[in-house]
């Protein structure tokens, strides 16, 4: 059993514009998805209602005719002698929608294909709500290329069985580098790289033409090359965000535990802010090497945004907070830098959440500072209950030159109770 957070689902037959969720996983039967055919649409820009009904021979026709030779189009059989039959040696992980296994392209395969490994997950779909996350991972990645996503290199679509076939990364998920405990610590610098490239990612599906929400950043999707360039993966949830004078798009709410936004969890209400603030919650995680949430500490530790954000607004309080494994080695005012743009992410008021360009260029800077806290001094941390008084208020966060964030300390307040 994987002990990471779950992604939480919605009752599967509820509409989209109802909000309403659970921590179960809706299983309509397996039929549901595949009686109705939907006419062939012939387009560039695929839609996802286009394809969401349709039968899976005229699913691989319409994905085949959309993006050409640019996704392959994998038989079951071809999938089951690059996985060795899916084989449990091969297994590299599994997640809320089935299990991923490496396997080894050869070069004899197709024309055009080079010999290489890659990752084939195959879904546990046994409905709707899974067709409908494979469907939006082909729609989404088949037609978003950049250096921080990854690269879906094909699809399997065979009766009622749904695969993915992606490039490997070599260095898996983030989750598994920050919170596995074999794992070797990741020093600060891979840490802000690793930020950095993940910010590049979802700046770059805020940025499109209509922007794309990606609706479950978080660290186990965000997967490390052998050089730990960072790659947003698993596009299940993504949705197109508003257009023209809309300010929001109201959705389902599906998400995980621990990242998603107050007012999308309250409301349904989502925009690229919400985004935004998942993003806030990975940098806490980076920063402090603890989960988004944690069930097995402290009912107040728990939720790392509650509890973090105190300390999150001197290098002080910082360094009581700060990853222990880093040991001191990390910079003092990169720190104060990111956690006060994590405070800023995680506004609650969304319209004081930054946007991805001025995240990159506050992650940029502090790529360079070289103040290393066990040199100046400045490690071991202070103890965490002097460093809980501090007030924190949204108001506070500004954001100066169109990018430098700029923080108004506030006096810390002592509460005495009436004797
Ligand atoms: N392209 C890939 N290359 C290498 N490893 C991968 C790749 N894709 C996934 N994995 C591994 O498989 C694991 C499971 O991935 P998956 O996306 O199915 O689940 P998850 O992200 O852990 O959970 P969730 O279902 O909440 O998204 C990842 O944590 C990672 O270790
Ligand atoms: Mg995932």
């Amino acid at each position: 059993m994987k002990d990471s957070p779950k992604p939480w689902k919605p009752h599967c037959c509820s509409s989209e514009s109802k909000v309403s969720f659970s921590f179960s996983r809706c299983r309509p039967s397996r039929s549901e998805f595949s009686k109705n055919v939907a006419p062939c649409p012939s387009f560039r820009r695929l839609s996802f209602s286009d394809l969401s009904r349709s039968s899976s021979m005229r699913i691989n026709e319409d994905i085949a005719q959309a993006f050409g030779p640019d996704l392959i189009d994998f038989k079951l059989s071809e999938l089951r002698a690059m996985t060795q039959n899916f084989s449990s040696g091969f297994l590299l992980g599994e997640g809320g929608f089935g299990k991923v296994h490496k396997g080894y392209v050869d070069e004899c395969m197709r024309t055009g294909l080079k010999a290489q490994p890659v990752a084939v997950k195959l879904l546990d779909i046994e409905g709707l709500q899974g067709h409908r996350e494979w469907l939006a991972e082909v729609i989404f990645l088949g037609q978003l290329k950049h250096p921080n996503l990854v690269k879906l290199i094909g699809y399997c679509c065979e009766e009622e069985d749904r695969l993915l076939v992606y490039e490997f990364m070599a260095r898996g998920s983030l989750e598994n580098h920050l919170f596995k405990r074999i794992s070797v610590c990741l020093p600060w610098g891979i840490r802000i790289k690793i930020a950095i490239g993940a910010a590049k990612g979802l700046a770059f599906l805020h940025g499109a033409e209509t922007p794309v929400i990606y609706r479950d950043f978080k660290t186990s999707n965000i997967l490390l090359d052998s050089e730990f360039n960072a790659k947003l993966s698993d596009f299940g949830l993504a949705t197109m965000g508003p257009e023209g004078s809309n300010t929001h798009v109201t959705t389902r709410v599906m998400g995980t535990y621990g990242y998603a936004a107050p007012e999308y969890v309250n409301t349904g209400h989502l925009t690229t802010k919400s985004d935004i603030y998942s993003f806030g919650v990975v940098l806490l995680e980076l920063l402090t090497g603890r989960r988004a949430m944690d069930k097995n500490r402290p009912k107040r530790e728990q939720n790392l945004v509650d509890w973090a954000k105190p300390y999150l607004t001197s290098s002080r309080r910082i360094r009581a907070v700060i990853d222990p494994r880093l040991g001191g080695q990390y910079s003092v005012r990169g720190a104060k830098e990111m956690a006060l743009l994590a405070l800023y992410c995680v506004s609650p008021n969304p319209k004081d959440r930054p946007k991805m360009p001025s995240i990159i260029e506050v992650l940029e800077s502090v790529k360079h500072f070289k103040d290393m806290a066990i040199t100046c001094g400045q490690w071991p941390p202070a103890s965490q209950k002097t460093s809980r008084n501090a007030v924190y208020s949204p108001k506070d966060a500004k954001e100066i030159n169109g990018g430098r964030i700029y923080w108004k300390q506030t006096p810390v307040k002592t509460v005495r109770s009436r004797g």
